[in-house]
């Protein structure tokens, strides 16, 4: 266990005067865009410090999305906003493809509020983006950390596990966990900790909301990161193994997340201002599980007021009876039918040695699309 950088880094020093001028403007303007997120970051590569410093550009200020102290971690830790960046990329990525076929598909609608107004309803939806965007920057920042991308982190220093057989050597450079999902806490939940909504109201449901599936995100990547090895010795003879801890493929992560967006729990504020189950006969919901306040919209239509995109000019399937069949993605409205021709790879052959070889074959077949 690595001591605590994040926490303990600078906390004492106030921020250059200039800094706080930059903090004040920005705050004004922050509060017009409530949809405005770091989710942004993700939307356009943010240039590498090296790049700045020369040029003394304040990247802070000109990133669009950083709530207040987000803006002030920021200042504090430069080196890890594009790793932020990539890690929102990440997430979204994640969920266009788990969501790829329902009927809302996770699709960015603009460069400032990202998912668009889809995100003000504390839906089942909302709760799967924001934990895959947090997992996304643990994820993020802990390999960069291994990589040797940023001066506060290195490799991690989890302790060797007790299961590991005595002859194996513990101690390859391993993905920072710790740190990703210590930063990630510091830096994701920073935009909803610094709101003050009275306790019992709506906003304030929302905000715990959030917390618990930013948490459910990091937790995600955190508790799947496990050991790999590597084997030396003469002539592949495996005699000796170096392992380390290693992040799991983020589709394990995104597979494992959108389970837990299966059963997530309906939740509603309670007497004493905290989050309770509507319906107690299920069991409460762990860190580890996704949590929501709001009943989805059927996402059938497009809604200037909601932020639904609708389905409508939406591939979907004849035969399936699942979500992404026509029945269920058109919602009862019918669809169209054409032809399209679609190349594969055919024919494939296996030359000795060692190499396929395939042939390009075109079929035509039939597509349809939501009405
Ligand atoms: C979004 O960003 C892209 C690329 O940076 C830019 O070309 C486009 O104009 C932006 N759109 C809006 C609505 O700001
Ligand atoms: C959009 O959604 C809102 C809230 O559910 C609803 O009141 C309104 O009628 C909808 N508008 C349209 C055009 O469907
Ligand atoms: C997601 O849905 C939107 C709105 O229906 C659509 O415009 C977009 O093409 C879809 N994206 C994918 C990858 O299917
Ligand atoms: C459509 O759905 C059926 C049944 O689920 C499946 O077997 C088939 O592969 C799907 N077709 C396409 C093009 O995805």
């Amino acid at each position: 266990m690595d001591n605590s950088p994040v926490l303990r880094r600078r906390t004492g020093a106030a921020p250059h005067l200039l800094q706080l001028a930059v903090l004040l403007a920005c705050s004004s303007q922050l509060r017009m865009v409530e949809a405005n997120s770091w989710w942004s970051l993700g939307l356009t590569p943010i240039q590498r410090p090296e790049m700045y410093i020369i040029g003394a550009q304040p990247l802070c200020s000109q990133l669009s999305g950083l709530s207040q102290s987000q803006r002030k971690l920021c200042q504090l830790y430069q080196d890890h906003m594009s790793f932020i960046g990539d890690g929102a990329r990440t997430g979204i990525k994640e969920c266009q493809y788990q969501f790829r076929q329902r009927r809302w598909n996770c699709s960015t609608v603009d460069n400032t509020s990202v998912f668009g107004r889809v995100m003000h309803i504390g839906s089942r939806e909302t709760a799967f983006t924001y934990a895959i965007s947090a997992a996304g920057v643990v994820n993020a920042i802990s390999r960069a950390c291994r990589e040797g991308e940023l001066s506060t982190c290195g490799c991690s220093r989890a302790a060797r596990p007790r299961e590991l057989p005595r002859d194996w050597l513990w101690g390859g450079c391993g993905d920072n966990v710790h740190y990703g999902y210590r930063f990630a806490r510091e830096f994701v939940d920073a935009k909803e900790r610094e709101k003050n909504y009275p306790r019992g109201s709506k906003e304030n449901a929302r905000i715990l909301m959030n917390l618990h599936n930013n948490e459910a995100g990091r937790l995600a990547v955190y508790n799947q990161a496990h050991v790999a090895c590597k084997c030396h010795g003469v002539s592949g003879s495996c005699s000796l193994k170096t392992c380390w801890l290693q992040l799991a493929d983020f589709r394990r992560v995104g597979e494992f997340l959108k389970e837990k967006y299966d059963s997530a729990a309906a939740m509603q504020i309670g007497r004493k201002g905290k989050l309770e189950l509507k319906d107690k006969r299920f069991n409460n919901p762990t860190p580890e599980d996704m949590v929501y306040i709001d009943t989805s919209p059927d996402y059938c239509l497009r809604n200037e007021t909601t932020g639904s995109l609708g389905t409508h000019g939406r591939y979907c399937n004849k035969t399936s009876e699942g979500m992404d069949g026509c029945e269920l993605m058109c919602c009862g409205r019918g669809y169209d039918q054409f032809k399209t021709y679609k190349h594969e790879r055919c024919h494939c052959k296996f030359h000795w040695c060692c190499y396929v070889k395939c042939k390009r074959c075109t079929t035509l077949v039939d597509q349809f699309v939501c009405k």
